[in-house]
């Protein structure tokens, strides 16, 4: 029987990523290419992939970008049709399967990404749900994370999310777990603080931007006062799930760029880069000669 019954991601590309300004002045971060993809469309794919066949993008102004991509282009695909350029034009109409819908709606401000997830409820309706931030940008070599989260969220009926072990000089830029238990069974979050100091922060595993939740969420979103940062934290709303539901962490083993930073995304530029298949080797061999020539 195939327990996958979770069927609907949320997409909050609300943020207005000052960190990348310029660029991001009138673009949404979300649309920034690696190579030659947009990171949302990154996220999109991870999450069809996964099983997913609606996608509710949380949205506010100036991102309309992200609805044109994922919208025909009925001039483009005319223009690829008529210069005999069939595989980019399977492409670009395959960016959203037959199957899966896109759904947009709006937060009006930015209270945070708790607030974001929140938006989302009416469209949600009640049933569990993914959230992907699509600035960590996660691979999908040996498995999709995603879709062994939704394994472990049927198995424990309880909302989980993806975490990491960060520097202890970063804990202050990510939501911090404490867990009980080891993750090669199942280990539960026993405490969850958003942006602590690094005394405050009870270990360096980070949530990473992928989390499968209970409706239940949405019952103490509504009600969540302004944390960390003055902003509604989807992190404090978790917390509250501990004792009701219980909430699980799974440590991701796969490769992920935390693209919301320069460097990361720099990162990951390179490192899918070298993996294109067009361009990889071309490029493989620009940059060992860079680095032997420039670099040494
Ligand atoms: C958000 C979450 C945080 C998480 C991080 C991962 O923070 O609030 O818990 O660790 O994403 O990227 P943001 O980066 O939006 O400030």
């Amino acid at each position: 029987m195939n327990q996958n019954k979770i069927k609907k991601a949320v997409f909050p590309v609300a943020g207005m990523g000052t960190r990348f300004l310029p660029a991001t002045k009138a673009n949404p971060k979300e649309m920034l290419p690696v190579v030659d993809k947009p990171l949302i469309q990154y996220a999109v794919e991870e999450a069809i992939d996964a099983g997913i066949t609606e996608l509710i993008f949380v949205t506010s102004m100036s991102k309309r970008p992200i609805e044109d991509h994922f919208d025909k282009n009925y001039e483009l695909e005319a223009k690829l049709a008529e210069r005999g350029k069939d595989e980019v034009l399977a492409m670009v109409r395959d960016i959203i399967p037959k199957g899966v819908s896109c759904v947009y709606v709006r937060q009006p401000e930015a209270l945070g990404l708790g607030h974001a997830v929140l938006c989302a409820s009416s469209v949600v309706n009640y049933e569990p749900f993914v959230v992907l931030l699509a600035d960590e940008l996660v691979e999908r070599v040996s498995c999709n994370p995603l879709s062994e989260m939704i394994k472990l969220y049927n198995k424990h009926n309880a909302s989980v999310l993806a975490c990491l072990d960060v520097a202890k000089e970063e804990v202050s830029k990510y939501g911090i777990l404490g867990v009980e238990g080891d993750f090669l069974s199942s280990a539960k979050v026993s405490t969850m603080i958003e942006k602590p100091s690094m005394s405050q922060a009870p270990s360096t595993l980070a949530a990473v931007g992928r989390y499968v939740l209970s409706p239940k969420v949405f019952d103490w979103l509504k009600d969540i006062k302004p944390g960390a940062g003055g902003e509604i934290q989807l992190t404090d709303a978790l917390v509250k799930l501990i004792p009701e539901e219980g909430l699980y962490a799974y440590k991701l083993e796969e490769k992920r760029h935390d693209c919301g930073s320069k460097l990361g995304y720099l990162k990951a530029t390179v490192e899918h880069g070298i993996k294109h298949p067009e361009l990889g080797e071309r490029f493989k061999n620009y940059l060992k000669k860079y680095v032997n020539t420039e670099l040494s």
